[in-house]
């Protein structure tokens, strides 16, 4: 299947689908013509079609989509026919938050370990896992297969660890700390600001008063 090119726009539009889908599979429909989808996920057919004419359309065929095989095709896609292997680095609300997040999991996201600084926060049990200190975070990474970390600590000391975890084999980062990551090529950053998307809100909700 060739994806060379596609936009970010596009990439960005799949978890959605796949959502969506999943929804479907689980509620045992089997087949969905663009017009059921656009009506349910509220974007058009057209963009539909065009979205998935980036990767050869899945075949629809007579009437619509075979909900089974575009979730299966659109999760190869995104990746998630494969589990990766996850660390939390800092375990206040936000990191103890998503190291209990269940749902990662069923999407094959797997949450290894959990690192702090806050000797307080050592032992912490967490779904299994327990709080390490910072300091053994390089060693596991080494030794876990480690392909994603999430930073859920304040914006200083990102950067440095960061380049730690880069080093020795980390592909991608979320990032919650409100510092730009600056990383080798081949490695992804993800920043995740919800205070951005609360802005968002706050402008259209002046814009509309407005109207
Ligand atoms: P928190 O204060 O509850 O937890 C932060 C944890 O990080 C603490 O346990 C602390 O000991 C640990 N820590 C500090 N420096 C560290 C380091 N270098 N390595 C490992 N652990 C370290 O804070 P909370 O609410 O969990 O938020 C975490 C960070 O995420 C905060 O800095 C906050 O500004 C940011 N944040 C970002 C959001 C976003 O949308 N991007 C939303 C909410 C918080």
């Amino acid at each position: 299947m060739e994806e060379k090119g596609i936009s970010q726009a596009v990439i960005s539009r799949l978890p959605r689908y796949y959502r969506y889908l999943g929804e479907l599979k689980d509620e045992g429909v089997e087949r969905i013509s663009s017009q059921e989808l656009s009506e349910l996920m509220n974007v058009t057919a057209s963009q539909i079609r065009q979205d998935f004419n980036n990767f050869g359309g899945f075949g629809q065929q007579g009437y619509g989509y075979n909900v089974n095989y575009l979730y299966t095709e659109i999760g190869k896609i995104l990746g998630l026919d494969k589990s990766h292997h996850l660390v939390i680095i800092g375990a206040g609300n936000l990191g103890q938050a998503l190291a209990n997040y269940v749902n990662f999991e069923r999407r094959g996201f797997i949450v290894k370990g959990v690192f702090d600084i806050n000797p307080d926060l050592f032992g912490k049990d967490l779904r299994g896992i327990k709080v390490q200190p910072l300091d053994n975070v390089v060693e596991f990474v080494k030794q876990n297969n480690i392909d994603i970390a999430v930073l859920t600590i304040p914006k200083n000391g990102a950067v440095d660890i960061t380049q730690q975890l880069v080093k020795y084999g980390v592909k991608a980062i979320l990032n919650f700390a409100h510092v730009d990551l600056e990383v080798p090529e081949g490695v992804i950053v993800e920043n995740v600001h919800l205070s951005d998307s609360l802005m968002k809100l706050s402008y259209n909700i002046n814009h509309y008063k407005k109207k």
